[in-house]
């Protein structure tokens, strides 16, 4: 069938060879840490708007290559690339040969999820690799419950709707007014923002949000301070609902005592999900696992492949072993996806489902469990590479119970510093607030960085 006739283009080989170079020169450039990826022109409104009026919309008429073309010199030159080794900065992806075939193949054959008929393998591909890592990293998952998720914000939006199912069966009628009284969620107050969003977006409002903050010098949340609120909350009339323990905290990678928090949630009946968007990579390793124990007797565990260890987004994958409470929550009949409630689409906040498990299963078939355990082991040797090197040089850093590799430096214009070290096109730091402070972050999320490049980006922020 000729594809022009639908207004279609045809493939030709040529178009996908020029795709596949760019893609390979991309990604060789983030190998090699090419410095001019390090310096993006993020600010530059003028020239993109010249870089956009190049192209007519109206009438269209470049050729795909040239269209192509186009967009990966946009791409490259205004994108901060947070895969880069020197970049140092928050959790975000770091795209990969594989992850790219991966995304590459979703598109191209597309399968669509929504129903088991329809992509028998797809799905089995996602069922398989989130098996192998809920397995290898001991997570509490059920393997017609935990799948892929757009990233965090949705598992923990899942998590939430889950908890409410639980708690009130008048929910999936009534909603929110089913309650007799305001449900209360607990987290750290260093827990991240999305739980905010959540709650308004669940009807749930402002005010069912219980930000902790704990006496313990860390700041991390702990058992004696949820167990205050708790009782504190049922004395004033509200209803305890459940707890977001986090396990790499944003900012400074602070990590709540699980266990803790388990066993006070646990008795009071509470829900508890556990956020280890970008900690999770660490239950892969059995130094990762002791600092987060007790998730793996959590609800729901959330963790983004794409914030480590190294995949493209949205990558977010949701553990949980509560499969009849997903089944009850999302179970909507529609007369036209023909045996209904046995699907995919019945059991997750997505109707139609993209095959993000394609890519995490190309990730196990070729590295497999042992060749991300190592990984993970490297990346936390380098979080011991950046206590280390501060101490030796007598840099003070801020009192964290984090065993991921971020580092918080209190040296004197952290603004400043940073804006030098980038501008220099040395390598890509932030700042951050942390116990009412600002310092200077450095963190690795980036499965390319290496102890040379944190020498490097150490050594240029704290000299002068
Ligand atoms: C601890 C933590 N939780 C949740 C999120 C939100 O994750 P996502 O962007 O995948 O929804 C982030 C960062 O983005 C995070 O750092």
């Amino acid at each position: 069938m000729d594809g022009k006739s639908l207004g279609i283009l045809s493939p030709t080989e040529d178009s996908l060879a020029l795709l596949a170079q760019h893609i390979a020169r991309h990604l060789q450039k983030l190998d090699s840490g090419d410095p001019r990826l390090l310096k993006p022109s993020l600010n530059d409104d003028q020239g993109l708007r010249r870089l956009l009026r190049e192209v007519s919309l109206e009438t269209g008429g470049l050729t795909l290559d040239e269209a192509m073309t186009q967009v990966v010199h946009g791409l490259t030159t205004r994108s901060l690339h947070t895969g880069h080794p020197r970049h140092l900065g928050y959790a975000n992806p770091s795209p990969s040969l594989v992850s790219t075939v991966g995304d590459a193949l979703a598109a191209a054959f597309d399968p669509q999820l929504a129903m088991s008929p329809s992509a028998p393998f797809a799905l089995a591909l996602e069922r398989d690799a989130l098996g192998a890592l809920a397995s290898a990293a001991q997570l509490p998952s059920d393997p017609d419950a935990s799948h892929c998720t757009t990233g965090a914000s949705e598992s923990l939006f899942t998590a939430l709707a889950m908890a409410l199912t639980r708690a009130e069966p008048r929910y999936l009628d009534e909603g929110i007014l089913g309650f007799a009284s305001r449900p209360r969620v607990y987290a750290s107050h260093a827990a991240h923002r999305s739980l905010a969003k959540c709650l308004r977006m669940l009807g749930l409002g402002d005010r069912s949000g219980a930000w902790l903050r704990s006496t313990r010098a860390d700041g991390v949340l702990d058992g004696a301070t949820l167990a205050h609120a708790i009782d504190e909350d049922i004395r004033s009339g509200f209803l305890p609902l459940a707890v977001v323990a986090t396990a790499g905290s944003t900012e400074s990678g602070g990590i709540d005592k699980i266990d803790e928090l388990v066993h006070v949630g646990r008795a009071r009946g509470l829900w508890l999900h556990v956020d280890a968007a970008w900690g999770g990579g660490a239950a892969l390793s059995q130094r990762g696992r002791d600092a987060m124990f007790g998730a793996h007797q959590a609800d729901s565990f959330a963790w983004d492949a794409h914030k480590w260890p190294g995949n493209s987004l949205a990558t977010g994958m949701l553990f949980t072993p509560h499969r009849e409470l997903l089944q009850r929550l999302f179970g909507v009949q529609a007369a036209y996806m023909a045996g209904g409630l046995a699907h995919r689409f019945a059991t997750t906040v997505q109707w139609s489902r993209r095959a993000t498990g394609l890519k995490l299963w190309l990730m196990l078939a070729t590295e497999g469990i042992d060749g991300l355990r190592a990984r993970c082991d490297k990346w936390l040797e380098l979080g011991d590479f950046l206590r280390a090197w501060c101490e030796r040089e007598g840099v003070e850093v801020a009192e964290t119970n984090s065993v991921f590799p971020v580092i918080l430096l209190a040296i004197d214009n952290p603004a400043g510093r940073v804006r030098r070290v980038r501008h220099q096109g040395i390598g890509w730091v932030s700042t951050c607030e942390f116990q009412s402070r600002t310092w200077v972050r450095v963190a690795v999320t980036s499965p390319r960085t290496t102890r040379e490049d944190l020498d490097a980006v150490l050594a240029a922020l704290t000299r002068g």
